[in-house]
C-alpha cells in the first residue's frame, strides 16, 4: 500500500559534541540519515521528504538526490517541522492523485481521497535512528492502513525509559495521549512504553490537525506528539504498533553511537554467516552495508571491508586488514593488508603487510607481498612483486618477478610518470626504475641497478661500478681494532687498582 515519508533531521545534536551535522556521522561508513531513508526506501515509499536545519549544508548533499529537501529554518519543534513540510506534502499527495496543483486549486486546499476511497498515509521518522528496518516501516504503514486509524504510533518498552516520551493509555488500555518526558507526572514518568518517535498518518488528518498545535508546554516548542489527543478528543481512531527497543534507539551521544555500531554490525555479519562466510569472531569484523560476499569467504578478526567492496568465494581476509571499494576475486589471501579501490582477480594473494592504492589491477595468479606499495598499476598474469617493493604507474608483463626492494621511480617533482615492463622478465632486487622507462621481455636487470634508459627484449641491463678487491685489508683493519680494545681496557685496569 502506498505511502509518503517524512525523515526530521533538522536538530542540532548538542550532545554528540561535534562540528558534524548529527545525522551526517556514520554508522558502519554510512551516515545515519541515509541508514533511514534507505529503509524507507526499501519499505517501498513512494517519495521520501527530509526536513533539515542545523548544519544542512553538511546534510542536504547526503540526501538531495533522492529525496525531497525541506528547510526548517527556525527549529520550533518536531510538529513545526510538519508544519513548514505542509505545501511539499500537498504537492506529493497531488502527484499521486495524478493531477496537477493548478486544477487542485481551484477546488481545495485539503488533500483528497484516492480514487480507491483510501486516503494518503504519512510515515514520519527520526533521522538519528538508523537500526529502523524497512520491515518494520512497511508493517507500521499497513497497520495504520488496514485499521483505517488516524494514527498509529511505533512504540517501544524500555526498563529505563529515560528521555523518550511516554504512552499513555486509558483503563481499556487505548492509547489516549503521549507526553513527554519534561511535562510528565511522576506518575506519567513510571510508565514503560516509550514514544519511538515514529509514526504513520492520514495524511490529510495530520495537516487538518498539525495547524491546531500549540507551544504550551515545559520546552516550547510545537510538539507532534499533542496530535495524539487532538485526534482521541475528536473520536479518530488512534492505535499503537510495538517493537523492540534497538530498531527505535536515537542516536544522541557518542556512546549510542557505538552502541547502535554494535547492533548493526551483528545483524549485518548474521545475513552473512548465514549465507555461509565464515568468521573466527563475528565481533571483530566490521562489515559495511554495501559489501557483498559470496560463500566460502573467510574472515579473521580485526577486518574492515567497506564501501562497494566484492568478494567471491574461497578467499580468505584478514586478520588486521581494511578493504574499501575493491573487487576480489576467488581463492584470493589478503593478510594484514590496506587495500583501496583495487581489483583482485582469482587467485591473488596479497601481504602481510601491503598497501594496494587507487587503480591497481592484480591480475590471476599474482602476488603483492611484504611490505609492498602499489598504485594505479597493473600487475600481470602470474607475476610477483614479493618484498619491500613501491610500483606506481606501472603496467607489469605476465610471469615477471621483481626482486626484494625494487622501485619504480615515477614522480620526477613535476609529474608522474610510466614504467613497462615486458612479459617474464626478472627485475634484480634494489633496481631503481627511473621512469618513463619501458623494460622488454625476457630481460633481466643486474640487483642494484638504476635504470634509466629503455632495456630491449632479451637483454641484461647492469648499471653499477664493478666490484674492488684489496686483498687482505680486512684482516689488517680487524687486528688494529682489537689491538685498540685491549690498551683501552688495560688503562683502564690500572686507573681501578687501589693505591
Ligand atoms: C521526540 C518525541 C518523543 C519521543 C522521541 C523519540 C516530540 C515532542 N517528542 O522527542 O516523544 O520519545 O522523539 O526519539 O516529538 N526535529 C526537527 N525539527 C525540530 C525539532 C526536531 O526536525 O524543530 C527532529 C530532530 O532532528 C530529530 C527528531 O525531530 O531527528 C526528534 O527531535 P528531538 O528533539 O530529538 O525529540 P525528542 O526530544 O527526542
Ligand atoms: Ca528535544
Amino acid at each position: 500500500m502506498a505511502f509518503f515519508t517524512i525523515v526530521l533531521a533538522a536538530g542540532e545534536g548538542t550532545r554528540m559534541r561535534s562540528t558534524r551535522a548529527k545525522v551526517a556521522h556514520e554508522l558502519l561508513g554510512k551516515p545515519l540519515i541515509r541508514w533511514v531513508v534507505d529503509a524507507a526506501k526499501s519499505a517501498e515509499s513512494d517519495a521520501v521528504i527530509t526536513v533539515v536545519g542545523h548544519a544542512r549544508e553538511q546534510v542536504i548533499p547526503l540526501i538531495e538526490n533522492d529525496t525531497i529537501v525541506v528547510v526548517q529554518e527556525q527549529r520550533l519543534g518536531t510538529g513545526h517541522a510538519i508544519m513548514i513540510a505542509r505545501e511539499t506534502l500537498l504537492e506529493q499527495e497531488q502527484k499521486s492523485l495524478g493531477q496537477t496543483r493548478e486544477t487542485r486549486e481551484h477546488k481545495t486546499q485539503e488533500p483528497e481521497a484516492r480514487e480507491d476511497g483510501r486516503a494518503a498515509s504519512l510515515v514520519v521518522l527520526c533521522g538519528d535512528t538508523p537500526l529502523i528496518t524497512a520491515q518494520t516501516i512497511a508493517t507500521l504503514a499497513a497497520s495504520q492502513q488496514e485499521d483505517g486509524a488516524a494514527a498509529c504510533v511505533l512504540t517501544h518498552i524500555l526498563d529505563d525509559p529515560t528521555g523518550y516520551g511516554r504512552i499513555i493509555r486509558d483503563e481499556k488500555d487505548a492509547l489516549v495521549r503521549i507526553v513527554e518526558e519534561k511535562d510528565a507526572t511522576p506518575a506519567e514518568r513510571a510508565v514503560k512504553e516509550c514514544n519511538s518517535g515514529a509514526y504513520c498518518f492520514d495524511l490529510a488528518i495530520l495537516l487538518e490537525n498539525v495547524r491546531e498545535l500549540d507551544k504550551n508546554n515545559a520546552q516550547g516548542e510545537y510538539y507532534l506528539t499533542d496530535i495524539i489527543e487532538k485526534l482521541v478528543a475528536k473520536g479518530l481512531p488512534v492505535t499503537a504498533h510495538l517493537t523492540d527497543a534497538e530498531q527505535t534507539q536515537g542516536i544522541n551521544s557518542r556512546a549510542q553511537l557505538a552502541q547502535a555500531t554494535k547492533a548493526m554490525q551483528r545483524r549485518v555479519n548474521a545475513t552473512h554467516l548465514d549465507a555461509g562466510v565464515t568468521m573466527l569472531d563475528p565481533e571483530l569484523v566490521w562489515i559495511g552495508p554495501d559489501v557483498s560476499l559470496e560463500h566460502d569467504v573467510e574472515i579473521l578478526p580485526l577486518t574492515f571491508l567497506n564501501g562497494t567492496t566484492r568478494v567471491a568465494r574461497g578467499s580468505v581476509l584478514g586478520p588486521n586488514t581494511r578493504v574499501t571499494d575493491c573487487v576480489i576475486g576467488k581463492d584470493c589471501q589478503v593478510e594484514e593488508s590496506v587495500l583501496v579501490e583495487a581489483v583482485l582477480e582469482d587467485g591473488v594473494s596479497c601481504g602481510p603487510r601491503a598497501y594496494l592504492r587507487p587503480g591497481t589491477v592484480m591480475k590471476a595468479g599474482s602476488k603483492a607481498g611484504t611490505h609492498v606499495e602499489i598504485k594505479n598499476s597493473t600487475v600481470g598474469p602470474g607475476s610477483k612483486v614479493p618484498h619491500l617493493s613501491y610500483l606506481g604507474d606501472t603496467q607489469l608483463g605476465e610471469d615477471v618477478n621483481i626482486g626484494a626492494g625494487a622501485i619504480t621511480c615515477n614522480y620526477d617533482g613535476f609529474s608522474k610518470n610510466q614504467t613497462t615492463i615486458g612479459d617474464r622478465s626478472f627485475i634484480g632486487s634494489d633496481t631503481m626504475l627511473v621512469a618513463p622507462v619501458t623494460v622488454g621481455s625476457d630481460t633481466v636487470t643486474g640487483a642494484g641497478s638504476v635504470i634509466t634508459d629503455d632495456v630491449p627484449d632479451g637483454a641484461l641491463a647492469v648499471e653499477r661500478t664493478r666490484q674492488h678487491i684489496v686483498k687482505g685489508w680486512a684482516r689488517e683493519h680487524v687486528k688494529k681494532k682489537t689491538r685498540g680494545r685491549e690498551m683501552k681496557s688495560s688503562r683502564m685496569r690500572k686507573k681501578e687498582k687501589p693505591q
